[in-house]
């Protein structure tokens, strides 16, 4: 479409040409202001045929409907900076986060790397951001003025040497607690980040304390979702469905997945990789992974548990393959890098046309290969 190749052919070039993180700061500098430019890119992209066909992508995710399956992940709008803007994007629902307990700047510069010939993003941030309590505050502030749409919240524990046991129970339920006054379709707890000083959190016993401890102090029944990581071994993924059972606490869904620090079948060639180092890769290397695993979920979990897959999706076929393989939902970060503002549209307008012409809607999807092999 028209808008997507405006983008990858006049404005990518451009952007790419500068330090990935300012033109990150770059474009979030100037969204605000984009606003009018998303309503002419809505009408289109959003033909009446579109138009008719959109209500067939309502879905529900932790008993809250969406009007699209498509959500921002994590990691874009850390600080809640944006909540108000995502929806205008095609966005079902916003992850902000990770929010850790403290400010945090994060890891030193250069942190964000672009590895175009695999349509891909290396990054080691290090969980920078504002901290729990501003961003409650700003989210509490805007929401007062503007709609905000479905907004989730994800947690991090804080980056920081040492911070183990009781003191790392305390810093993630410190961050959980600021938010009790805030409007949030669920809570993703990010056990998977590989950025900080411990990675995963990879001690079951640790984890069990965590979600023991936000378990009881959920006193809205905020739905509380997991990141995996696609990197989790079966073994670590089998002692969290133990620890979930042993525990009798109720978990919504799963996040499938976050970054990984695998560098395997990448095009970029290994002295690229190797001088840009440790971080997390997130974009098209991962949508394979990321099926296997949502799959190998979709066999684990509980029927009434939902996931929610990340990782590559850039399009409505991708959508489709993650549904069919057992997600209610779908999240993309990278896809904005590479296709632009308006991929989510193209996905939604793809999409709702391929479910028109099979009378299905999109939870229709939900783990049905036979279905999506027609849309397909
Ligand atoms: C620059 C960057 C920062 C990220 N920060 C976070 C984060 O703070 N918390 C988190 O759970 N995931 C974070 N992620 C991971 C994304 O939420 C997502 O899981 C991952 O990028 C895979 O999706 P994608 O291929 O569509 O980008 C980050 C990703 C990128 C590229």
């Amino acid at each position: 479409m028209l808008a997507t190749w405006l983008y990858r052919n006049v404005l990518r070039p451009g952007l790419f040409l500068l330090d990935p993180e300012d033109a990150h700061d770059m474009v979030g500098n100037l969204l605000p202001a984009s606003a009018p430019l998303f309503s002419i890119g809505k009408d289109a992209i959003f033909s009446d045929k579109v138009l008719s066909a959109l209500p067939r992508l309502c879905v529900n995710l932790a008993n809250t409907t969406l009007t699209s399956p498509v959500g921002l992940a994590a990691g874009l709008d850390k600080n809640a900076k944006f909540v108000a803007l995502w929806p205008q994007f095609g966005f079902g629902f916003t992850e902000i986060g990770s929010v850790t307990a403290e400010p945090s700047l994060g890891n030193e510069r250069p942190r964000l790397f672009r590895l175009p010939e695999d349509q891909a993003i290396i990054n080691r941030m290090g969980l920078n951001g504002d901290g729990a309590k501003a961003v409650a505050q700003r989210l509490a502030a805007i929401g007062q003025s503007q709609s905000l749409g479905t907004v989730a919240l994800n947690i991090a524990k804080s980056n920081l040497p040492g911070l183990h046991g009781q003191l790392a129970v305390h810093d993630l339920l410190s961050t959980f607690q600021r938010f009790q006054g805030s409007d949030l379709a669920y809570v993703t707890i990010n056990t998977s980040c590989p950025n900080t000083h411990d990675g995963a959190l990879a001690e079951i016993s640790e984890f069990r304390e965590i979600l023991k401890a936000i378990d009881a102090a959920n006193h809205r029944n905020f739905p509380l979702f997991l990141k995996l990581s696609p990197d989790s071994s079966d073994e670590f993924i089998a002692m969290i469905f133990a620890s979930i059972k042993a525990l009798d606490i109720e978990i919504a869904g799963f996040v499938c997945g976050n970054t990984s620090v695998s560098r395997e079948n990448l095009r970029t060639p290994a002295q690229r990789l190797n001088s840009i180092g440790r971080g997390g890769l997130s974009g098209l290397p991962l949508k394979e992974r990321m099926l296997a695993q949502v799959i190998k979920l979709n066999k684990l979990k509980e029927p009434q548990q939902q996931i929610i897959a990340c990782g590559g999706i850039a399009s409505a076929a991708d959508v489709v393959a993650a549904m069919a393989a057992g997600a209610s939902a779908v999240q993309l970060y990278t896809a904005l890098v590479y296709h632009g503002p308006f991929v989510v549209m193209e996905i939604l307008a793809d999409l709702a046309l391929a479910l028109a012409q099979a009378n299905a809607t999109v939870t229709d999807l939900v783990a049905n290969e036979k279905l999506a092999a027609k849309i397909l």
